[in-house]
Protein backbone atom coordinates (compact mmCIF):
# COMPACT_ATOMS: atom_id res chain seq x y z
CA UNK A 1 0.00 0.00 0.00
CA UNK A 2 1.52 3.26 -0.95
CA UNK A 3 1.09 6.06 1.06
CA UNK A 4 1.04 9.90 0.19
CA UNK A 5 1.69 12.76 2.13
CA UNK A 6 -1.45 15.08 0.92
CA UNK A 7 0.98 18.03 1.98
CA UNK A 8 3.71 16.66 -0.39
CA UNK A 9 2.62 19.42 -3.08
CA UNK A 10 1.85 22.57 -1.01
CA UNK A 11 4.91 25.15 -0.77
CA UNK A 12 7.28 25.13 2.51
CA UNK A 13 6.04 27.43 4.80
CA UNK A 14 6.61 30.85 5.81
CA UNK A 15 6.79 33.40 8.00
CA UNK A 16 5.62 32.39 11.30
CA UNK A 17 4.81 28.75 10.47
CA UNK A 18 8.05 27.82 9.56
CA UNK A 19 9.53 25.26 11.79
CA UNK A 20 12.32 26.84 14.08
CA UNK A 21 15.79 24.88 14.43
CA UNK A 22 18.02 25.41 17.11
CA UNK A 23 19.98 27.90 14.84
CA UNK A 24 17.31 30.45 13.86
CA UNK A 25 16.31 30.45 17.42
CA UNK A 26 19.40 31.97 18.26
CA UNK A 27 20.09 33.83 15.38
CA UNK A 28 18.03 36.85 16.02
CA UNK A 29 18.66 39.82 13.96
CA UNK A 30 19.37 42.11 16.49
CA UNK A 31 18.16 45.61 14.77
CA UNK A 32 19.17 47.96 18.30
CA UNK A 33 22.27 47.48 16.25
CA UNK A 34 26.30 46.95 16.66
CA UNK A 35 26.22 48.91 20.10
CA UNK A 36 23.53 47.17 22.11
CA UNK A 37 25.64 44.10 20.94
CA UNK A 38 28.53 45.36 21.90
CA UNK A 39 27.53 46.64 25.66
CA UNK A 40 25.66 42.95 26.14
CA UNK A 41 28.55 41.39 25.33
CA UNK A 42 30.95 43.77 27.91
CA UNK A 43 28.29 42.88 30.52
CA UNK A 44 28.83 39.27 29.75
CA UNK A 45 32.21 39.36 30.19
CA UNK A 46 32.75 41.28 32.82
CA UNK A 47 30.31 38.60 34.70
CA UNK A 48 32.54 35.84 33.65
CA UNK A 49 36.04 37.92 34.51
CA UNK A 50 34.28 38.80 38.11
CA UNK A 51 33.33 35.14 38.02
CA UNK A 52 37.18 34.19 37.54
CA UNK A 53 38.54 36.58 39.73
CA UNK A 54 36.38 35.24 42.63
CA UNK A 55 37.14 31.35 41.54
CA UNK A 56 41.09 32.38 42.22
CA UNK A 57 40.83 34.14 45.05
CA UNK A 58 38.78 31.36 47.04
CA UNK A 59 41.40 29.04 45.69
CA UNK A 60 43.75 31.32 46.97
CA UNK A 61 42.79 31.65 50.41
CA UNK A 62 41.87 28.24 50.58
CA UNK A 63 43.36 25.53 48.18
CA UNK A 64 40.80 22.48 49.11
CA UNK A 65 37.50 25.08 48.61
CA UNK A 66 36.20 23.83 45.61
CA UNK A 67 37.05 19.58 46.01
CA UNK A 68 35.68 20.10 49.56
CA UNK A 69 32.10 21.69 48.14
CA UNK A 70 31.90 19.34 45.58
CA UNK A 71 32.01 16.45 47.82
CA UNK A 72 29.58 17.41 50.65
CA UNK A 73 27.01 19.79 51.25
CA UNK A 74 25.91 20.27 54.79
CA UNK A 75 23.72 23.20 55.13
CA UNK A 76 21.79 24.01 58.71
CA UNK A 77 19.30 26.55 57.78
CA UNK A 78 17.31 26.82 54.80
CA UNK A 79 16.54 30.56 54.14
CA UNK A 80 13.10 31.14 52.50
CA UNK A 81 13.77 34.70 51.00
CA UNK A 82 12.36 37.24 48.44
CA UNK A 83 13.83 37.30 44.68
CA UNK A 84 14.53 40.79 45.36
CA UNK A 85 18.40 41.45 44.44
CA UNK A 86 18.92 43.29 47.59
CA UNK A 87 18.42 40.92 49.75
CA UNK A 88 21.33 38.31 49.24
CA UNK A 89 21.10 35.33 51.52
CA UNK A 90 24.62 34.31 52.12
CA UNK A 91 26.14 37.48 52.49
CA UNK A 92 23.78 39.05 54.89
CA UNK A 93 24.23 35.81 57.04
CA UNK A 94 27.91 36.10 56.33
CA UNK A 95 27.50 32.44 54.85
CA UNK A 96 30.28 30.57 52.66
CA UNK A 97 28.90 28.75 49.77
CA UNK A 98 27.59 25.40 51.55
CA UNK A 99 26.85 26.66 54.27
CA UNK A 100 23.14 28.06 53.47
CA UNK A 101 20.25 26.44 51.35
CA UNK A 102 18.11 28.65 49.87
CA UNK A 103 14.63 28.87 48.20
CA UNK A 104 13.71 32.66 46.54
CA UNK A 105 10.93 33.74 44.93
CA UNK A 106 9.11 37.26 44.99
CA UNK A 107 7.60 37.67 48.20
CA UNK A 108 8.92 34.87 49.92
CA UNK A 109 5.42 33.27 49.51
CA UNK A 110 5.14 29.42 50.56
CA UNK A 111 2.14 28.44 48.53
CA UNK A 112 0.74 25.49 49.88
CA UNK A 113 0.50 23.93 46.30
CA UNK A 114 3.78 25.17 44.65
CA UNK A 115 6.14 22.08 44.32
CA UNK A 116 9.37 24.20 43.21
CA UNK A 117 9.22 25.57 46.86
CA UNK A 118 7.52 22.40 48.27
CA UNK A 119 10.62 20.39 46.53
CA UNK A 120 12.95 22.50 48.31
CA UNK A 121 11.52 22.32 51.87
CA UNK A 122 11.17 18.80 51.57
CA UNK A 123 15.06 17.74 50.20
CA UNK A 124 16.51 20.70 52.90
CA UNK A 125 14.71 18.67 55.87
CA UNK A 126 14.40 15.19 54.56
CA UNK A 127 17.78 14.79 52.85
CA UNK A 128 20.23 17.83 54.04
CA UNK A 129 18.72 17.43 57.96
CA UNK A 130 18.19 21.65 58.44
CA UNK A 131 17.99 22.42 61.96
CA UNK A 132 16.01 25.76 61.12
CA UNK A 133 13.56 27.19 58.24
CA UNK A 134 13.78 31.20 58.15
CA UNK A 135 11.25 32.83 56.14
CA UNK A 136 12.91 35.81 55.83
CA UNK A 137 10.57 38.69 54.34
CA UNK A 138 12.28 43.06 53.72
CA UNK A 139 10.95 46.29 54.43
CA UNK A 140 10.06 47.80 51.40
CA UNK A 141 9.52 45.08 49.37
CA UNK A 142 8.68 45.47 45.46
CA UNK A 143 5.94 42.72 45.21
CA UNK A 144 4.15 43.49 48.79
CA UNK A 145 3.57 46.92 47.58
CA UNK A 146 2.23 45.85 44.26
CA UNK A 147 -0.37 43.94 46.16
CA UNK A 148 -1.82 47.12 47.82
CA UNK A 149 -2.52 48.43 44.84
CA UNK A 150 -4.99 47.81 41.75
CA UNK A 151 -2.06 48.64 39.12
CA UNK A 152 -1.96 45.52 36.48
CA UNK A 153 1.38 43.99 36.38
CA UNK A 154 1.02 40.65 34.63
CA UNK A 155 1.19 37.35 35.65
CA UNK A 156 2.41 38.36 38.43
CA UNK A 157 -0.84 39.28 39.45
CA UNK A 158 -1.76 35.78 40.47
CA UNK A 159 1.20 35.13 42.66
CA UNK A 160 0.75 38.02 44.52
CA UNK A 161 -2.72 37.04 44.63
CA UNK A 162 -1.35 35.64 48.07
CA UNK A 163 -0.24 38.91 49.68
CA UNK A 164 -3.23 39.93 48.91
CA UNK A 165 -4.89 37.40 51.19
CA UNK A 166 -3.16 38.68 53.79
CA UNK A 167 -4.09 42.19 53.83
CA UNK A 168 -7.53 41.19 53.74
CA UNK A 169 -7.12 39.17 56.85
CA UNK A 170 -5.42 41.92 58.73
CA UNK A 171 -7.26 45.22 56.97
CA UNK A 172 -8.28 47.03 60.33
CA UNK A 173 -4.93 46.86 61.33
CA UNK A 174 -3.49 47.84 58.03
CA UNK A 175 -6.17 50.40 57.23
CA UNK A 176 -5.35 52.05 60.70
CA UNK A 177 -1.97 52.90 59.66
CA UNK A 178 -1.68 56.18 57.76
CA UNK A 179 1.87 56.20 55.94
CA UNK A 180 1.67 54.12 52.94
CA UNK A 181 5.17 52.60 52.99
CA UNK A 182 4.83 51.53 57.41
CA UNK A 183 1.54 50.40 56.06
CA UNK A 184 3.29 48.23 53.24
CA UNK A 185 6.14 47.44 55.85
CA UNK A 186 3.83 45.97 58.29
CA UNK A 187 2.27 43.96 55.86
CA UNK A 188 5.38 43.14 54.73
CA UNK A 189 5.84 40.95 58.92
CA UNK A 190 2.50 39.63 58.59
CA UNK A 191 3.20 38.29 55.26
CA UNK A 192 6.14 36.68 56.88
CA UNK A 193 4.34 35.43 60.05
CA UNK A 194 1.79 33.62 57.70
CA UNK A 195 4.45 32.09 55.34
CA UNK A 196 5.91 30.55 58.63
CA UNK A 197 2.54 28.97 59.55
CA UNK A 198 2.24 27.65 55.92
CA UNK A 199 5.41 26.21 56.07
CA UNK A 200 4.52 24.46 59.48
CA UNK A 201 1.42 23.44 58.09
CA UNK A 202 3.32 20.89 55.25
CA UNK A 203 3.67 17.33 55.31
CA UNK A 204 7.45 18.05 55.42
CA UNK A 205 7.87 19.38 58.64
CA UNK A 206 4.57 17.64 60.21
CA UNK A 207 6.55 14.26 59.05
CA UNK A 208 9.69 15.82 60.56
CA UNK A 209 7.82 16.35 63.97
CA UNK A 210 6.40 13.17 63.99
CA UNK A 211 9.40 10.87 63.70
CA UNK A 212 10.86 13.44 66.45
CA UNK A 213 13.35 14.90 63.95
CA UNK A 214 13.89 18.25 65.00
CA UNK A 215 12.97 20.95 63.12
CA UNK A 216 12.20 24.97 63.97
CA UNK A 217 10.68 27.79 61.78
CA UNK A 218 11.22 31.07 62.37
CA UNK A 219 10.22 34.11 60.96
CA UNK A 220 12.87 37.14 60.18
CA UNK A 221 12.68 40.44 58.28
CA UNK A 222 15.31 42.35 57.21
CA UNK A 223 15.99 45.90 56.44
CA UNK A 224 17.26 47.50 52.86
CA UNK A 225 18.18 50.62 55.12
CA UNK A 226 20.38 50.00 57.67
CA UNK A 227 21.47 45.81 56.47
CA UNK A 228 20.47 44.08 59.71
CA UNK A 229 17.72 41.28 60.22
CA UNK A 230 15.12 41.58 62.82
CA UNK A 231 13.39 38.49 64.62
CA UNK A 232 9.90 38.88 64.61
CA UNK A 233 9.21 36.09 66.98
CA UNK A 234 7.21 33.71 64.89
CA UNK A 235 9.38 30.84 66.00
CA UNK A 236 7.43 27.13 65.59
CA UNK A 237 9.33 23.97 66.58
CA UNK A 238 5.92 21.87 67.71
CA UNK A 239 2.59 20.68 66.47
CA UNK A 240 1.24 21.94 69.54
CA UNK A 241 2.01 25.54 68.00
CA UNK A 242 -0.04 24.88 65.51
CA UNK A 243 -4.02 25.53 65.39
CA UNK A 244 -5.84 21.61 65.42
CA UNK A 245 -7.52 22.39 61.65
CA UNK A 246 -3.80 22.18 60.44
CA UNK A 247 -2.72 19.25 62.49
CA UNK A 248 -1.79 16.32 60.57
CA UNK A 249 -1.04 13.49 63.32
CO1 LIG B 1 10.71 41.81 48.05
Amino acid sequence: MVTTNPRENEPPPTGRDAPRTFKALHACPDRRGPCYATRVSRLLDECFAANRRWADAAVASDPKFFSRLEALQSPDLLWIGCSDSRVPANEILGRAPGELFVHRNVANVVEHTDVNCLSVLQYAVDVLKVKHVVVVGHYGCGGVRAAMTSQRLGLIDNWLRHIRDVHLWHRDELTAITDPDARCDRLAELNVEHQVANVCHTTIVQDAWQRGQAVTIHGWIYSLADGLLRDLGAVVSSPDQIPPEYRLF
